[in-house]
């Protein structure tokens, strides 16, 4: 079972994301051994913390955090229920954005201290009691402050871009243009931190001409998608790309389906991860957000996963984006906690792409169609920049 986690409410005006503060606080409560337990969290301004603080604390004053233990007056026999309330935190974001500006902190930094700070005092911690306390409730806090630091790879997350799309525009006409090469050149010029091609075997977009030439222009990093096929390995082995991401291939379709199956031949891709790594190319598995896959990920020697975002994208009712939402979050999670290191793409476009750059785990995005379709009206310059606006706009948030 796992712990049940209750952001009340959120106050306005302060760039705080549920999804991000769900996970911290999971986090936290891993990191402190705590399981099948339920915790509440508000966070609210200085009006209500003023309000709460003169109720309880006989304090008319705001104040930053207060924690209110569920045992604190609880009826005994409520601890012999399966999941046990730890009890509130609530946290005034007003206050704790003037200290995080008086102790030079990011309002980030400040928030997660306070509700490091909050989540201690719940289990037992209590500096106001001696100066021992005081001192094991501070090395506490900066273990775990420590502890938080190790989940989060990249401060921003980056966007590598797909150009498939306009090598497919290319090939409808049989002539040289529009030249991905050139595009590859704007993107990077407009902030891209990557390139990602697909050599298929049938040719219908990239070339191998394509390939040769982007590994002698890309300043970034080239992410050369492929199936585990001899004649890509081969020519992947040859031009030696930045990375290599594995993927399922089928001749019929518009696009890549699903993630790759590796339980089902982990002998054969873990031969393919073998090679690349004596030519010290890393590996990237495309992954549906499927935890025995990810696991079989692991197993075989990738370095990276790229989660499968096409089912989240898809997906028709709110509370169906919801679930798939989940299932890559908790994928992200449990493949960072595996040593992996956590990419995602597919489908993802200007409307869907903020929630899931907010997922703190994942250090890079994978995004072509939309882009390039944007790029028709805007111009791919703009359409790239637009993209890493929103990712800036997801990294802001708490
Ligand atoms: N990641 C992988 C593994 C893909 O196959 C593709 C599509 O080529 C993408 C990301 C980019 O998807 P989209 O073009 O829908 O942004």
């Amino acid at each position: 079972m796992s712990t049940d986690l209750t952001i009340h409410r959120l106050a306005d005006g302060y760039p705080l994301n549920k999804t991000k503060l769900k996970t911290l606080a999971n986090r936290l409560l891993a990191e402190c051994g705590v399981q099948d337990h339920s915790l509440s969290l508000l966070i609210t301004g200085d009006e209500e913390i003023t309000r709460l603080n003169a109720q309880y604390r006989d304090k008319n004053q705001p104040t930053n955090v207060l924690s209110f233990p569920f045992s604190d007056g609880a009826d005994p026999s409520l601890a012999l229920l399966p999941v046990h309330e730890l009890g509130d935190i609530i946290i005034s974001v007003e206050t704790a954005q003037r200290e995080a500006i008086e102790y030079k902190q990011t309002l980030h930094e400040r928030m997660s201290w306070l509700i490091v700070h909050g989540l201690l005092h719940l289990l037992g911690y209590d500096h106001e009691r001696s100066e021992n306390d005081e001192k094991e409730m501070l090395d506490k806090e900066n273990a775990l402050l420590q502890k938080l630091n190790r989940y989060r790879r990249t401060a921003m997350t980056k966007l590598a871009i797909n150009v498939d799309h306009v090598a497919t525009i290319r090939q409808a006409r049989g002539i040289s243009e529009p030249d991905p090469v050139s595009a590859a050149a704007i993107c990077e010029l407009a902030g891209a931190s990557g390139i990602v091609i697909h050599l298929r075997e049938d040719r219908r977009h990239i070339q191998d001409r394509d390939v040769f030439l982007l590994r002698q222009t890309i300043k970034t990093k080239l992410n050369l998608e492929m199936g585990a096929n001899k004649e890509i390995v081969k020519i992947a082995l040859n031009v030696k790309p930045d990375l290599i991401t594995l993927v399922p291939e089928k001749r019929q379709e518009l696009t890549t389906e699903g993630g790759l199956d590796v339980l089902s031949q982990k002998k054969k891709i873990a031969k393919v991860i073998e090679k690349m790594t004596a030519a010290s190319i890393p590996v990237s598995i495309f992954a549906d957000p499927d935890p025995d896959q990810l696991t079989a990920a692991y197993d075989v020697g990738a370095t990276f996963v790229e989660l499968h975002t096409g089912k989240y994208c898809d997906v028709i009712g709110e509370n169906n984006r919801q679930h798939e939402f989940q299932l890559l979050q908790e994928a992200a999670e449990a493949a960072a906690q595996m040593g992996l290191r956590v990419c995602a793409g597919h489908g993802l476009n200007y409307q869907n792409t903020v929630p899931i750059a907010a997922i703190d785990t994942i250090e890079e995005l994978s995004i072509g169609h939309a882009i390039i379709a944007r790029a028709v009206f805007v111009g791919l310059d703009q359409a790239v920049r637009e993209m890493l606006a929103l990712i800036r706009q997801a990294d802001s948030t708490m």
